[in-house]
This record gives C-alpha cells, sequence and structure tokens, in this order.
C-alpha cells in the first residue's frame, strides 16, 4: 500500500481538510442519478469537494488536464492492499494489467497491445455485433416488453470480446461466467471472494494457454494471434503478458460496455423525443452515442493518488491523497458546454471539448472505439424496432462505486 501520511504537507496553502470543502457522502443522489446533488455544486461553481477518503475534483478543465499530470498516479494496487491482499494468483495478474500499471512498464505494454488493437481488429468485429444484437433483439421485440439488462444488455459485450480475442463462439458462457467472476477483484470486498476468483483466473489461463498453443501454430484472424505476432524493436510479448491482456480485455471490455448500453436505454426511455428522433434519423446514431455516454457516464469517477504535494484552486492536496477525477460531473460542466443537463442528440459540442467518460491521457480506454462501435451497431437496430419506448415500472440500480448502471431495466414499447 502506497498512500503515504498525508498530515505532514510542508506548504503554506491550507490543506484541502482546513478549507471547509462541500462534503460528498459517497455522491449523495437519488439511485437513478447518484451524482445529482454534486452536478448542482458545480452549477453553482464549486471545484473542488471533501469525499470520506480524500479530495473529488468536479470541473471539466481540471479533471482533463490531472488524468494528465505525472504528479498523479493510477490506482495501482490500492484497491487489493487496503484489504490486505498483498500476494497470490490476482495480486501477480494485477501487476499485468494496463490499468493498474504505470511509468515504463505501462508505456512500453500499452504500445505492443496498441500495436495489434487496431481500428481493422475493431472493424471486423461489426458483422458479429450485428448478428449478435439482431438476434437479442428479435427475441424481445414482438412481447413489447423486456428486462432490458438481461436480455438485451449482458450477453452482447462478452460475444464481442470472444469474437475479439479469437475464443470459438460455443464457448463465450464460459468466459461470461469466468469475467463475472473476476470482475468482483474490483469490489472493496476481495477478501471474501478471493478463493473463488483465483479459481476462475487459473481456468481461464489454463483455456486462454490453450489457445494461445494453437494460434502459435495455427494464427488466425483474430487479436490473440496479432497480440502474439506483434512485435516492437525485438520485443515481444510473454506467455504471462499474453494471458494477462485476454484477461484485461474482459474485465474491461464486458461491465463498461453493457452498463453503459442499460444507461443508454435508460435515457432514451426517459426522453421520448430523443428516442423518436433516432428512429427517423439513424444518421443520428454515433452523435447519440456520445451524447449518451456523455449524458450518463458508467466509469463516472476516476481513482488517483496524488505522487507530491499540489496546489489547486487555493488548497494543497498532499502527496498521498486518494483523488476522485468525477470525469461524469465534469462533462456536465456548464462552463464548456450550454444545457448540460439535457440530453440532446443533435448537440454541437465544442472544439475543446473531449468526452471524459472514457478517461483521458496515459490510461484512456484502449477499447473507446470498440464500446462505441458496440453500442452504435445496438442503438441502429434498436430505434426503430422499440417504437415509444418508455419504462415499464422502476429500473433497480448498482451501487455508484466504480462501474454504474442499471441492475435491472424494465421496459416496454409499441408493437
Ligand atoms: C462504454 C464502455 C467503456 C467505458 C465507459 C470504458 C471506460 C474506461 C475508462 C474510464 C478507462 C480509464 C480508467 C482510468 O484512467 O482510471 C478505461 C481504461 C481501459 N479500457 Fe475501457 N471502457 C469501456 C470499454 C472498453 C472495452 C470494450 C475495452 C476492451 C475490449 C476496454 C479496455 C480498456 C483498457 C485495456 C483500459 C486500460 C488502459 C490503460 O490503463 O492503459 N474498455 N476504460
Amino acid at each position: 500500500m502506497t498512500v503515504l501520511d498525508t498530515r505532514h504537507s510542508t506548504s503554506t496553502v491550507p490543506n484541502y481538510w482546513e478549507a471547509g470543502l462541500p462534503a460528498l457522502e459517497p455522491l449523495g443522489g437519488s439511485p437513478a442519478e447518484p451524482d445529482g446533488p454534486v452536478r448542482a455544486l458545480l452549477a453553482e461553481g464549486a471545484r473542488l469537494a471533501q469525499t470520506p477518503f480524500g479530495v473529488a475534483v468536479l470541473r471539466y478543465e481540471d479533471v482533463s488536464r490531472l488524468l494528465r499530470d505525472p504528479r498523479l498516479r493510477g490506482p495501482g494496487d490500492d484497491i487489493l492492499t487496503m484489504q490486505g491482499i498483498t500476494d497470490g494468483r490476482l495480486f501477480r495478474r494485477n501487476q499485468e494489467i494496463l490499468l493498474f500499471m504505470d511509468g515504463e512498464d505501462h508505456r512500453r505494454l500499452r504500445r505492443l497491445v496498441s500495436k495489434a488493437f487496431t481500428p481493422k481488429a475493431v472493424d471486423r468485429l461489426g458483422p458479429v455485433m450485428r448478428d449478435t444484437f439482431a438476434e437479442q433483439l428479435g427475441q424481445v421485440v414482438p412481447h413489447g416488453r423486456c428486462e432490458a439488462v438481461a436480455d438485451l444488455c449482458e450477453s452482447y459485450p462478452i460475444h464481442i470480446i470472444c469474437a475479439l480475442v479469437g475464443v470459438p463462439s460455443n464457448d463465450w458462457p464460459l468466459f461470461s461466467r469466468w469475467a463475472d467472476i473476476i470482475l468482483q477483484s474490483l469490489s472493496l470486498d476481495v477478501a471474501s471472494k478471493l478463493g473463488t476468483i483465483e479459481q476462475a483466473i487459473e481456468e481461464i489461463d489454463e483455456y486462454v494457454s490453450g489457445l494461445i498453443a494453437e494460434r502459435r501454430r495455427d494464427p488466425g484472424e483474430d487479436l490473440l494471434s496479432e497480440l502474439i505476432a506483434v512485435e516492437e524493436e525485438g520485443q515481444r510479448l510473454t506467455s504471462s503478458e499474453l494471458l494477462a491482456v485476454t484477461n484485461m480485455m474482459l474485465v474491461a471490455g464486458t461491465d463498461t460496455t453493457r452498463n453503459q448500453l442499460g444507461l443508454a436505454l435508460f435515457a432514451f426511455a426517459t426522453h421520448a423525443d430523443q428516442w423518436k428522433l433516432l428512429g427517423e434519423r439513424p444518421e443520428l446514431t454515433a452523435a447519440a452515442v456520445e451524447e449518451t455516454i456523455r449524458f450518463s457516464a458508467a466509469t463516472g469517477g476516476l481513482p488517483r493518488v496524488t505522487l507530491e504535494d499540489i496546489e489547486l484552486h487555493g488548497v494543497t492536496i498532499p502527496a498521498g491523497t486518494f483523488v476522485t477525477l468525477l470525469s461524469g460531473v465534469a462533462n456536465h460542466d456548464p462552463t464548456i458546454l450550454e444545457r448540460p443537463d439535457e440530453l440532446d442528440i443533435t448537440r454541437e459540442v465544442p472544439a475543446g471539448f473531449n468526452l471524459l467518460t472514457f478517461g483521458g491521457g496515459p490510461h484512456y480506454c484502449l477499447g473507446a472505439n470498440l464500446a462505441r462501435a458496440e453500442l452504435q451497431e445496438a442503438l441502429r437496430l434498436a430505434a426503430p424496432a422499440l417504437r415509444d419506448l418508455a419504462l415499464d415500472g422502476e429500473p433497480e440500480w448498482r451501487e455508484p462505486f466504480g462501474i454504474w448502471g442499471p441492475r435491472r431495466l424494465p421496459l416496454r414499447w409499441s408493437t
């Protein structure tokens, strides 16, 4: 654990806890809009807030800048070490997961993975996306109602990740189960699930090792074959890195995308005019995806730790402070966007605005284009099929921590 003692700052500027910042517990809003009160604070001019763990940063300009500031690092081992996990299969695996790495090791691995995870690799998945989502949609459309999380969102991304990596299509249920288990390693209750998580890592590693051996003998048109072939200045990915990258795709690319799809469907079910417009003007699909990702973000708070004292808006944030960059709130910053709390798929975004839902800087989401393509294919098919989309009861929501979205989303439409 590298969170340092924060009480020995040498700066004369007041420390953040002495500055009377508004307190967030954790976000304080309703289940469907957990960041509502923080957005209200931002609209009133607040820039920083105090959280039970440290400081939250609200403004677009600050979040965007701090994501690129080398004086802050990513979450590293903290999620595990703060729960007393300092060794073992999961701990070792996380040492090779890009999101938890920093510095030169991160740069090297990211460069190698990016060489294989290209726009071409995403483009060739278009037909799989269309077929997979069309099949799921076809099963529910005639009924006029569904529970969208289970029926439309949950298994869609896992099919696509399997197709991306090169896993035979019949084996996706195995990966779905492993993904669900391994995703629990992002929670604050890892210790009680550690045995199951490590067992799932062992099983997926055994499966993928077999796949790697096959692809070494007989390369195909898939990410795994390309990752095996990737080389830069004589460097290649080791077998252990290949396993970690597959693991990472599964974790980073499933829960995020299915929650973001659930959030998009909720947004449209509660904004009938925008859904109708999208049904009439399919050319707005890409803009609609951008706007729903901005409007409500599955990843609205990005954890960072300060490596040295930082002064921001008249307060000192000492080295070792846990800083939450509220990217989802910053996407609603009225100093950069007009009418930020309106969902408007025809919105003209100002030149200086880059969506923060995928992060920014060295850890910017590697799968952003894949996620966008998945959401675009889904909405392109759903908008004309689910006419008069509306809620069919109260949704249930996940806790606003880590990856957020609906747990249950009852929807209805005209048949
Ligand atoms: C809508 C869906 C998605 C959202 C909202 C999302 C969001 C994010 C965010 C916010 C980060 C940066 C986290 C930070 O800086 O702390 C990130 C990193 C990452 N994402 Fe995504 N993501 C999505 C889909 C995907 C997909 C489909 C993949 C891959 C198949 C993927 C792979 C990654 C990887 C590998 C990283 C780590 C990059 C690094 O640390 O260098 N993501 N994602």
